[in-house]
């Protein structure tokens, strides 16, 4: 039997704290609304944003195996940083389970933590819905929620921008993936390189 959306509310608020309930929520409202104003599917956007987070509340150690043994490793970086997987191990266990089969919005999931080269327009909504969703407090959200809604492509590479600038910042380790995805939006883009 289909799943409603009512459904899967239930299932995530089951597997998530409030907090991050309240957050899928908001990433699956932002996502629809950056669909609706863009043309875009807005019952998959919704769907995929609720979805997103399902493994987040799994341990390092749970994602790690569970990525290893299903052999969804794509970088070592992973391996460092298991936190990482939590979006391939959703989209594993959300298939897995027969939750979700639409292929676009699994793959969606699995491309939301680090980006992805080959994103198409749901991985990249997702992305950035994640990114901008109303619970989202850091510096230069609100910078970046403006420039999403007056051109959401270009927020997709400031979301990017922001993520490798913080990591740099911090020092942390860059899953290849997120410098692969920036790069391919900027040339989809078409901005030219200073240099
Ligand atoms: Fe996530
Ligand atoms: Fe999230």
């Amino acid at each position: 039997m289909a799943i409603d959306v009512e459904g899967y509310k239930i299932i995530m608020q089951k597997r998530l704290s409030p907090a991050r309930y309240v957050h899928s929520v908001g990433v699956a409202n932002t996502a629809a609304k950056l669909a609706g104003m863009n043309n875009l599917d807005i019952e998959k956007s919704y769907l995929a944003g609720l979805m997103h987070d399902y493994a987040r509340e799994m341990s390092g150690t749970e994602l790690l195996l569970l990525a290893q043994e299903n052999n969804l490793i794509t970088d070592h970086i992973e391996v460092i940083k298991p936190d990482l997987l939590h979006g391939t191990v959703g989209a594993f266990l959300l298939e897995q389970e027969g939750l979700i089969t639409d292929q676009q919005i699994l793959t969606a999931i699995r491309n939301h933590t680090t980006g992805h080269p080959e994103m198409d327009w749901l991985s990249k909504l997702i992305y950035i819905a994640d990114y901008i969703e109303p619970e989202r407090k850091f510096p230069g959200v609100d910078k970046l929620r403006t420039i999403t809604y007056q051109d959401w492509n270009l927020g997709v590479l400031a979301g990017l921008n922001h993520t490798l600038t913080y990591l740099l910042q911090k020092a942390a380790f860059i899953h290849p993936y997120s410098l692969m995805a920036r790069n391919r939006m900027l040339e989809e883009i078409g901005i030219k390189d200073c240099n």
